[in-house]
């Protein structure tokens, strides 16, 4: 198996390696050690199938829950991540976020896999965590530490939310499912050690996150947009491109993400697991 690593800090791509064939132990930590170093990992020229990218999640730890979008057909754990050539419903994900933040244990890892990519435009954006959080200027860096945030899917997920009831209307093909339960919250610090590494990352950016406990919102929510603009400036951010059959990976508690367009008029389809934990 062959790194080399992208030209900014971050994110790499793995080559010499054939994830649709036999999956080692060795192969696991190797893998799982270039995520935790490189963040973000792409496997360019796999030939996944449904099963054998179950089959690459499994292998890494147990699947994560993934509430509010509809599996696909017959899989219990592989969502689609798609966009018709002439949708008009806003850009699924546009928006910074760590994915399912507002869960207690939110998954470790995302693996999104190519199938559908269009020629131009459809990037999806990172943002290094580990490097905004030792980039932090002092003065924002004492306003947050010890802090613990509010997350929540309301936003996104409630029925009045951005992918509710009005969007339901909308043309999108995502099988999206807005509900009540988009209102539960779960806080998180903002500033933590990685599970995995110990150092420390910011996790997770409003959208996601509502609200700073102890904290009043009109003080909370300005704190958190200075702190947005912080984590995804350009020195931290990696645009990663896509390409049919490439699986990306990436770790979920050091990374911020999201989506982005410019490919009006193509259709994009990708597949999504999770990985809960790589125990
Ligand atoms: C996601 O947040 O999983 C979607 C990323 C993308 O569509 O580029």
């Amino acid at each position: 198996m062959k790194i080399t690593p992208k030209t900014k800090a971050f994110g790499a791509e793995i080559s010499d390696v054939d994830l649709s064939g036999r999956l080692s132990p060795e192969l696991r930590e190797a893998c799982i050690n270039a995520l935790l170093e490189h963040k973000v990992i792409a496997f360019p020229d796999q030939k996944l199938s449904d099963d054998s990218l179950e089959r690459v999640s499994c292998w890494l730890g147990p699947f994560g829950h993934d509430p509010f979008i509809a599996p696909i057909p017959d899989r219990e754990h592989i969502i689609a991540v798609c966009r018709g050539a002439e949708e008009k419903a806003p850009i699924f994900a546009e928006n910074w976020h760590t994915d399912w933040s507002f869960q207690a244990e939110p998954p470790a890892a995302t693996c999104l896999y190519g199938i559908d990519i269009p020629s131009c435009g459809g990037d999806t954006w990172y943002a290094d965590q580990i490097a905004a959080a030792e980039g932090l200027p002092k003065a924002l860096k004492t306003m947050i530490e010890g802090k613990r945030a509010v997350h929540s899917a309301k936003l996104p997920y409630a029925p009045d939310g951005v992918y509710g009831e009005n969007d339901r209307r909308s043309d999108r093909t995502m099988d999206i499912r807005a509900d009540t339960s988009a209102h539960a919250t779960f806080s998180h610090p903002l500033l933590s050690p990685h599970p995995q590494t110990g150092r420390e990352r910011l996790f997770g950016c409003v959208g996601y996150i509502i609200g700073i406990e102890e904290m009043p919102e009109d003080e909370a929510v300005p704190l958190l947009m200075e702190l947005l603009a912080h984590q995804t400036q350009d020195e931290y951010v990696y645009q990663h491109q896509w390409q049919q059959g490439m699986l990306v990976i990436w770790d979920n508690r050091s990374v911020l993400h999201k989506a982005t367009g410019g490919y009006e008029g193509q259709a994009r389809l990708l597949h999504r697991t999770t990985i809960q934990a790589f125990a």
